[in-house]
């Protein structure tokens, strides 16, 4: 438990501002620094919250740990090995694991089939990803049928993706992010447009999760999903981070609650 599982060191990311390219008056910014320097300690199986106001560099942040961004500078490690030089299909191989803020998923494929693509060998099932569709080894079946169980999908195994509702969606985008068997899962705000029965299951979807010894990074601003879940949390604004803590510190936090509660037109 107090292993560091994700080690995020002096990260930056510089966007070059492409757009209105014409509109742009002199001495105007050329760059945003979406993610500033920031350091992230994150312990084995922990669940640790990513909070600020919109574009703060919440989902920039996600998108250089599972590798869709290179950063600009700083390193990030998943149990000391460097992910900088592994492209994202490397990094799912070596334990990280995403859901998206817009779901993504194979429309056309089935729930069942939806996981068993997202299926990652590891050394004890040799073969495993050679055999066929129908040949789905006995262990790999009870697993993705456990896994069905675990996001409550089973008796839409066999519907297409693209036929699910919104909430079942999201519930197979988590199952789908654990069937990888992922040491790392992050979560870029699952809990948007859920009711509150939905939030319970996905509050203790996400200590399961923690239970069995994933690491959880969760970016969310249901902030009663927040701090009923996290460890602790680190909170940005503008790509820095201005404070990290335990959550009821955070909740305290007086330049925290300027930057991030004040206005409710920030949060979004
Ligand atoms: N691909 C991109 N190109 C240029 N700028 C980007 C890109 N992605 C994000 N940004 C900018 O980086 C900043 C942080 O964005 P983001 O990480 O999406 O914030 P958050 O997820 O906290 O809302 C914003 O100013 C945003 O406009
Ligand atoms: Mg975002």
């Amino acid at each position: 438990m107090s292993q560091p599982a994700v080690s995020v060191t002096q990260l930056t990311k510089v966007f070059p501002v492409t757009k209105h390219l014409r509109l742009r008056r002199k001495g105007e910014k050329r760059f945003v620094v979406a993610v500033d320097n920031l350091n992230l300690n994150v312990r084995e199986g922990e669940v640790y919250g990513l909070i600020g106001p919109n574009g703060s560099g919440k989902s920039t942040t996600v998108n250089l740990i599972c590798g869709i961004f290179a950063p600009t500078a700083g390193s990030i490690k998943l149990d000391g090995i460097d992910l900088r030089s592994l492209r994202p299909d490397q990094r799912v191989d070596a334990g990280v694991a995403r859901t998206f803020q817009n779901i993504r998923l194979f429309g056309d494929l089935t729930v069942w089939q939806n996981l068993w693509v997202a299926w990652r060998d590891d050394e004890s099932e040799q073969g495993g990803r050679f055999s066929s569709w129908f040949g789905t080894s006995g262990s790999r079946r009870k697993r993705i049928q456990s896994i069905l169980e675990f996001s409550n999908l089973g008796q839409r195994a066999n519907d297409l993706a693209a036929n699910l509702s919104f909430g079942e969606q999201r519930r197979l985008e988590l199952a789908r992010a654990y069937a990888a068997k992922p040491k790392l899962i992050l979560l870029d705000e699952p809990a948007a447009g859920m009711n509150a029965e939905e939030l319970q299951d996905l509050r203790d979807r996400i200590l399961f999760l923690k239970e069995n010894g994933v690491t959880v990074l969760l970016v969310e601003h249901v902030m009663e999903l927040v701090m009923s879940v996290t460890d602790r949390i680190t909170v940005l604004n503008f790509g820095r981070e201005i404070a990290h803590g335990l959550p009821e510190e955070i909740q305290q936090n007086q330049v925290v609650q300027e930057a991030y509660f004040g206005s409710s037109e920030n949060a979004g």
